[in-house]
């Protein structure tokens, strides 16, 4: 496969044209952004992180039955992976309350919810993701509703895998944002499931694994990612 001239950069990550029209590559680039790019920093060996947390992943849930973007690791930051058209939603499941959660309805962060919930923002950086539910997103056109039944039957099959590969290595899965995609007419998980996507807390002392540690400049933001690099064998 021949990777051919950029497509798009992201704030985390380059993708890259191929020679085949149904496959990308992306590189994970070590550039972190927070608060809708308000925030902007680097961290160090953040992408080699990512990348093969997000193929790891990936390949463990297509084996549960959850079709992913992912075709094949290239090297320590670049993988190919299917070309979708993207769902512009942000899938978020929440396992414990934090973040904005926790802010907006003024429940005490690590306050274990009685089910996980799901809720959706709409991709749309200029407004800054807005907060939205399954009837906006039909309103609005963003996906249909067969869509939208698959993507949350997905997410919260993603959520139950995740919990119990991060509970092995002694780590909490506290929320995390998934996207998804369209692929010859199938939705498929696309993006990535990473530190930066992730809330990852010690099961034991609470210390947090993840992007907050930059978001919320906690120090120890590179320790953070090789722990969970490591933690999880990859
Ligand atoms: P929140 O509590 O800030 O809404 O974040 C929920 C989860 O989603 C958390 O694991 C971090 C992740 N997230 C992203 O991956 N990208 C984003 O732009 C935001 C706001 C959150």
């Amino acid at each position: 496969m021949k990777k051919l001239e950029q497509l798009y950069e992201g704030k985390a990550k380059k993708v890259f044209l191929t020679d085949d029209p149904d496959v990308l590559i992306v590189d994970y680039k070590d550039d972190a952004t927070a608060f809708n790019g308000l925030k902007k920093g680097t961290i160090s060996g953040k992408g080699v992180v990512n990348n093969r947390m997000t193929n790891i992943v990936f390949q463990m849930l297509e084996k549960k039955g959850i079709p992913t973007h992912y075709v094949e690791e290239l090297s320590d930051r670049e993988t190919a992976v299917k070309k979708v058209e993207i769902v512009p939603l942000e899938v978020i499941i929440r396992n414990v309350a934090a973040g904005s959660f926790s802010k907006k309805l003024g429940v005490e962060e690590g306050t274990k919810l009685l089910t996980p919930t799901l809720e959706f923002s709409y991709k749309n950086d200029e407004l800054g993701d807005p907060f939205i539910n399954s009837y906006y997103a039909l309103a609005l056109g963003l996906a249909t509703q067969e869509e939208i039944d698959t993507i949350t039957k997905y997410a919260f099959a993603v959520n139950d895998a995740l919990k119990d590969y991060f509970a092995q290595a002694n780590m909490e899965l506290i929320d995390f944002k998934i996207e998804f995609g369209r692929f010859h007419g199938q939705i498929i998980l696309a993006d990535e499931v990473s530190p930066d996507t992730c809330r990852l807390w010690d099961m034991d002392t609470h210390e947090k694994l993840d992007k907050d540690r930059f978001r919320r400049d906690l120090g120890g933001v590179e320790d953070a990612y090789q722990e969970v690099f490591k933690r999880l064998g990859l």
